[in-house]
């Protein structure tokens, strides 16, 4: 016997007895994960390892039939982990002079759906293209009357939002009967089917918007958006570092966040070589359909497209209150003009 005190014999007596009660304990939890669809979003957190890569020659059997529309100057195809990819740009409640700490409210809720054209076996995809759309205006609770700053900023109108579904009401009807009608959620559960990921002009759509949202209208942010949230802005960012010959001589490492706000859509177009921004500006459709463009042209360059933006659900504003209230004292500007 190992010369050990009584104390510490003590203790290896307890984990000796302990460890296999949590070994067990772990065990049914993980089975039950599996029973429920835990299993689906498990594999998007940590994406599967990729089979070993194949022999080019048995990958070029592999290839799709239009194989000779592929672009020539796209770039090598990356492991891709998402198997879809919903572009939102919300519109929200603004008023003169308010900022990111406003209590806004969703007004628009326009989505692009994007799937990969191709997909080879190894998951190494750059190919995809919008394959449904959706868009509603929301109605809003907290202030339900648009500032006229906002619907010149906009273009939404009041007739618009008037008619239009509550916030919760449009996540757990029509929405979600986009999402399940093409196969990401389970019509029934609302759990995920497959891996996607929400992409955004920037950190604050689902980030900040969407809690914020959830908070006025008291809803539980749905678990199909509440992960998964990719800053499609912070992505060209990368591209420019990627590309940019000087910035690579010079060794300089990752732009500073000023730098990244002052990107905005129309300049990620031209950086890009997309041109001019299609539609008209803060109109929450056509800024998607751009981000979507933007999104599409970053995949047939070769960048990998991952998550990239933490969503924390329980973040709280100054102005939030006890069950979804909203503190008007601690709204800025203290007396809204309409
Ligand atoms: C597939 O992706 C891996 C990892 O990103 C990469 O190393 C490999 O070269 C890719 N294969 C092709 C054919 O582009």
């Amino acid at each position: 016997m190992l010369p050990l005190s009584p104390f510490t014999q003590c203790l290896g007596i307890l984990l000796l007895f302990t460890l296999p009660i949590f070994k067990w304990l772990r065990i049914r939890y993980t089975k039950q994960a599996g029973k429920n669809t835990v299993q689906a979003t498990k594999d998007i957190t940590t994406p599967q390892k990729r089979p070993e890569s194949q022999p080019l020659s048995s990958q070029r059997d592999e290839v799709d039939p239009s194989r000779d529309n592929i672009d020539p100057t796209a770039a090598m195809q990356p492991y891709q982990p998402y198997d879809a990819f919903l572009v939102l740009d919300v519109e929200a409640t603004c008023q003169p002079g308010t900022d990111f700490d406003y209590a806004n409210e969703i007004i628009e809720w326009p989505v692009c759906l994007l799937r990969w054209k191709h997909k080879d076996k190894n998951g190494n995809a750059s190919r995809l293209e919008i394959v449904d759309e959706f868009r509603s205006f929301v109605k809003p609770v907290w202030r339900p009357q648009l500032s006229s700053f906002c619907t010149a900023l906009t273009g939404i109108t009041q007739d618009n939002v008037d008619s239009a579904p509550l916030f919760h009401t449009l996540l757990h009807t029509s929405f979600h009967d986009f999402l399940a009608r093409n196969g990401l959620i389970d019509a029934v559960t609302g759990a995920r089917l497959v891996p996607f990921c929400w992409c955004t002009d920037g950190p604050w759509d689902v980030r900040d918007f969407v809690v914020k949202q959830c908070f006025i209208s008291k809803i539980r942010l749905p678990p199909w958006l509440s992960g998964d949230v990719m800053d499609v802005r912070r992505v060209v960012t990368r591209w420019l570092e990627k590309n940019d010959p000087q910035r690579r001589a010079t060794g300089s490492v990752a732009f500073t966040s000023p730098r990244r706000k002052s990107l905005p859509i129309t300049r990620q177009l031209h950086l890009l070589g997309l041109g001019a921004f299609e539609g008209r500006q803060h109109c929450g459709i056509d800024d998607t359909r751009n981000v979507a463009r933007i999104v599409i042209e970053l995949a047939r360059q070769g960048m990998p497209l991952r998550a990239n933006t933490p969503v924390n659900p329980r973040r709280r504003w100054q102005w939030m209150g006890k069950n979804g209230k909203v503190l008007e004292e601690f709204v800025r500007p203290a007396t809204p003009t309409l």
